[in-house]
């Protein structure tokens, strides 16, 4: 049976005013969830949820905040904003989500050389955030494989799964909830570490883009049950 709306987790997106997080919540709030789009700048959010409340009529109107308001106010938080300020939003906001879940969709490219794969030494940053995090904060690794500009064509369907990695199940399982939500299919893909294949993988994807002038190449997974 389809979840009635107000069963349904509240969001925060931290950087929701950004490209990925934007596109994001263009597609859940469309999904009927409510949504607070966070940014340094709450005017900054206010002019984006009002963007999306424009394009989507959502039955929740997005809201516009400043980070550490929407975080507080929401069950499962997003990062959505560059690798190099990964760390300080989510130390900005760690007290504001104890015992919640964190999806970060963050990938370490290192401008100019995007096409290839630059991890730091000790692999996965999404890993390395659970680690500075502590357990106390479920930290979920996804959607580094999806381009924003396709999120932001809402009505059009993505061709890739999502890699979802992650030290529990439960908190896997709540976002690949989001994931099917935003049109698209999840994938458990097991602990935290693994998330530097998929951080990995988007510079593959990247350079096979540049080499056949493809507009959003995008892995499936595929197999039958045994
Ligand atoms: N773009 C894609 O296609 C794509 C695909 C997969 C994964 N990702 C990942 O998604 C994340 C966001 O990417 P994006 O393209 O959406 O980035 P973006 O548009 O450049 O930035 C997202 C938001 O982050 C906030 N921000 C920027 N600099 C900041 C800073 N120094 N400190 C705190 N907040 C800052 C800004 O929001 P405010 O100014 O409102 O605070 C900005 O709107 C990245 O980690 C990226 O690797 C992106």
């Amino acid at each position: 049976m389809k979840k009635m709306a107000d069963e349904l987790p509240i969001i925060a997106i931290m950087g929701g005013t950004g490209n990925q997080g934007y596109g994001l919540a263009l597609r859940w709030a469309k999904a009927g969830y409510k949504i607070f789009l966070g940014s340094r700048d709450q005017k900054k959010a206010i002019l984006s949820a009002e963007k999306i409340n424009e394009l989507v009529s959502p039955v929740f109107p997005v809201i516009g905040s400043d980070n550490g308001e929407a975080a507080d106010l929401s069950n499962i938080a997003i990062l959505a904003v560059p690798a190099s300020a990964q760390v300080s939003v989510a130390d900005e906001i760690r007290d504001k989500i104890k015992g919640k879940i964190l999806i970060d969709v963050t990938v370490p490219l290192v401008p100019p050389k995007i096409l290839r794969v630059q991890l730091p030494q000790n692999g996965s940053v999404v890993a390395r955030l659970q680690g500075h995090l502590g357990d106390e904060i479920q930290v979920v690794s996804a959607f580094q494989n999806i381009a924003a500009h396709h999120l932001q064509d809402i009505d059009h369907e993505i061709d890739c799964d999502v890699l979802v990695c992650g030290n529990k199940k439960y908190a896997r399982e709540e976002a690949i909830k989001l994931v099917t939500a935003a049109g698209m299919r999840g994938w458990h893909a097991g602990p935290i570490e693994n998330s530097a294949a998929a951080e990995a993988m988007t510079s593959l994807l990247l350079y096979i883009n540049r080499h056949y002038s493809l507009d959003g190449a995008g892995i499936r997974i595929s197999g039958k049950k045994a």
